[in-house]
């Protein structure tokens, strides 16, 4: 892997398996990570280490990683030419993360928007790992020294703070982290729930929430139900502001057929909410079915998975415990 890093830029992402994933990661994530195969070398993990920082029902977070690969699979990543794993599979995650835990500060741990909102979701259980969290985010990005962070806009500020700490690394112990940029889509970077068009979608409100494995039909109920304004106008028109949860459909339409807003306006003059809602489920429909269909196919080869994680693990491991032995040196830890 390493020598090809002269030619190709790198790029990692992760998503934690805490759920099922859904249309935000895709459109906001997933979708765009496929089409970079051939410019960059590409990284992509389940953050499964992550995932604890919550309550986690053990025997589901085991079914869901190795469902999350599947889908990963059938969404156009092919193991051949990127590699996957599971964080938990590369122990120098946890080990980078202690270090750089003792050079990231109290007060930027304080102002991380996600630790705000979770530690507000879950008053009983603000535990050290949920402040600590961007920590083990900034060890997952630099291990492998990547050029590029593709993620939705809500980890933009997770990835500015691994940034920040790479900077205050390198400033002590000379070059050692690439310093990454996150790459933040245009189109698909925030999608709202269909229920809730003020909030990201998000598996904890599962109604607004299109999931990758639902049924044709199951997708279509959302979509009819999808909150759409409380005006009367009934028209197709995009303005975030006053119609947001129109805006949010244009949006998916958009992301997935790659026609303007103005070509969608036009496409839907006249006709009104009644005729743009079935539209938007039908090509979502039509989009997810071939993802659902081989991430199916895949669930039932265990033995092929496995054995992709078993690669994933050993390529990813050979880059990140390169980076982790240079920290070590550069700290002084004693080596043999
Ligand atoms: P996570 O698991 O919440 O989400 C995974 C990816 O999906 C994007 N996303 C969305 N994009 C658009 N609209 C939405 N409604 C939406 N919901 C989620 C997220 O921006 C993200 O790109 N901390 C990370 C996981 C992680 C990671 C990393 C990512 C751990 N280590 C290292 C990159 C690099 C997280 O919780 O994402």
């Amino acid at each position: 892997m390493e020598e090809t890093k002269d030619k190709k830029k790198r790029m990692l992402s992760g998503i934690q398996p805490s759920g099922e994933l859904h249309l935000g990661n895709y459109l906001g994530a997933i979708k765009n990570w496929a089409d970079r195969v051939n410019e960059y070398e590409c990284y992509y993990f389940m953050a499964d280490l992550h995932t604890i920082t919550v309550r986690q029902d053990p025997a589901e977070l085991r079914k869901r990683s190795v469902q999350q690969l599947a889908q990963y699979i059938a969404c156009g990543l092919d193991p051949e030419k990127n590699v996957l794993f599971l964080q938990s599979h590369v122990p120098a995650h946890a080990q980078l993360s202690w270090v750089l835990s003792c050079y990231t500060m109290f007060g930027e741990l304080s102002r991380m928007t996600q630790f705000k909102d979770k530690s507000a979701q879950h008053k009983d259980n603000i535990n050290a790992g949920l402040f600590t969290y961007p920590v083990l985010m900034a060890a997952d990005i630099l291990l492998y020294q990547p050029d590029y962070v593709p993620v939705g806009e809500d980890q933009k500020q997770h990835v500015e703070i691994t940034r920040d700490i790479a900077q205050r690394f390198n400033s002590i112990y000379g070059d050692v982290f690439t310093i990454p940029e996150p790459l933040i889509a245009k189109a698909g970077a925030r999608i709202y729930g269909l229920s809730t068009p003020g909030d990201k979608m998000s598996k904890s409100v599962p109604e607004g929430c299109v999931f990758l494995m639902d049924s044709p039909d199951e997708i279509a109920r959302k979509f009819k139900r999808a909150v759409t304004d409380s005006d009367t106008e009934n028209c197709v028109h995009f303005d975030k502001v006053n119609k947001p949860g129109v805006a949010n459909l244009m949006n998916i339409y958009s992301t997935i057929t790659g026609k303007s807003y103005e070509e969608i306006e036009a496409e839907f003059a006249g006709q009104g909410y009644g005729k743009f809602k079935p539209a938007v489920a039908e090509v979502v429909v039509e989009h997810l079915r071939p993802i659902r269909e081989e991430a199916e196919r895949l669930m039932k080869d265990k033995a092929y998975l496995d054995q992709v994680y078993r690669d994933g693990a050993e390529r990813a491991a050979y880059v990140a415990n390169k980076t982790l032995r240079k920290v070590y040196k550069k700290v002084g830890f004693y080596q043999l």
